[in-house]
């Protein structure tokens, strides 16, 4: 399967890197990867080019990889600094490093190539470190299924009035229409549910009793990152949508790390504006959305295994699924782009949303 890979994808939380040697699959790619002593995560293929020994399988030295076979060592730069039995070291001694950048908490990585991995291009949001707001890493949810489905359920609102009726959502949204735009490579998909109850999210954290308006808000960044700004006020506030810091605002944010084409790495965390400083409160929404997100899981892996199973039509589409067709769109521009740089790449993407 073909991926964007100059991107910047989530390789883990910070929590998860140490002086362990650790192996991750991205983009059906093996990658080992460390903490070093500057305190930098390094990551190289987890292959050594001897016998393709996994390096993940050896010893971490100083910065250094010691090749659990024969003892070949890799510094972190990928550079080969000894052969052991063997004073001169070839020049196709080296192993692939990949660009990695460490954010919040959170460790990314390169793909694609590495003089064009400028941190500028990372994922960010003001709220990171306003302190007015509450940032909490949740988990990693492992998802057996292929990313793009994966994307498509995070520019998705209309799902969540059936698929998870007790937490994000309730029968008053099922039928209000919801807004496509997109904005160069990021698909919106919004909508407003005014004056109804508040949903079981709201309830618990927000304190309404009353009728609430409640918004929804997906910013799905193409190809692998999603943040959701959903919130809710009291109705009689009728606050106005530029005004969402007023009510009680999350946003949730997914970061996708493909695996490979059936097998998608979802990291998930939130960022608030109420119960800021309030840890059990951030422990507490991370019981609701894993409730949430397990409901996804169910139907992203099922939709999966019958997307493998032979079939005779299409799929079919419906209007809510404008958001999803321009982040295929999108997606499939950016692979074109980057494996037939020279071919004419632009188009409209109305033409394929409109279908
Ligand atoms: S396989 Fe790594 S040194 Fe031989
Ligand atoms: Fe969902």
């Amino acid at each position: 399967m073909e991926y964007v890979r100059n991107t910047w994808y989530v390789a883990g939380w910070s929590r998860e890197f140490d002086r362990t040697l650790a192996r991750a699959t991205i983009l059906e790619e093996n990658v080992v990867l460390y903490r070093k002593n500057d305190g930098g995560v390094a990551a190289l293929e987890d292959r050594c080019p001897h016998r393709l020994m996994p390096l993940s399988k050896g010893k971490l030295k100083d910065d250094c990889i010691q090749c659990g076979y024969h003892g070949m060592t890799f510094d972190h730069d990928g550079s080969c600094v000894r052969i052991p039995g063997q004073e001169r070291i070839p020049e196709s001694a080296f192993v692939r490093t990949y660009p990695t950048h460490e954010r919040h908490g959170i460790v990314w990585i390169w793909m694609g190539d590495a003089d064009k991995a400028d941190p500028d291009l990372i994922f960010d949001l003001p709220q990171f470190t306003d302190p007015k707001w509450s940032m909490h890493h949740g988990d990693a949810l492992h998802l057996k299924s292929n990313y793009l489905n994966v994307a498509e359920n995070l520019c998705d609102p209309a799902h969540v009035s059936f698929v998870h009726p007790t937490t994000l959502g309730n029968a008053a949204s099922e039928n209000v229409p919801v807004t496509t735009e997109r904005a160069g490579d990021v698909v919106i998909t919004s909508r407003w549910i005014r004056d109804a109850p508040p949903i079981g999210f709201f309830q618990k954290f927000g304190g309404f009793s009353g009728n609430v308006d409640r918004w929804h808000y997906y910013y799905l960044h193409a190809p692998c990152v999603a943040a959701i700004d959903f919130g809710s006020s009291d109705a009689e506030l009728e606050l106005a949508e530029d005004r969402r810091d007023e009510g009680v605002r999350i946003f949730a944010l997914h970061f996708m790390t493909p695996v490979n084409a059936t097998y998608t790495i979802d990291r998930w965390m939130h960022l608030r504006n109420t119960a800021v400083e309030d840890e059990t409160a951030g422990a507490q929404m991370d019981e609701l959305f894993r409730v949430a997100f397990a409901e996804d899981k169910v139907i992203l892996e099922a939709i999966q295994e019958e997307e493998l199973r032979p079939r005779s039509r299409r799929p079919i589409r419906l209007a809510i699924d404008k958001g999803p067709n321009f982040y295929r769109w999108i997606v499939d521009k950016m692979i074109a782009a980057e494996t037939q740089p020279d071919a004419e790449t632009a188009g409209d993407a109305s033409q394929s949303a409109a279908q």
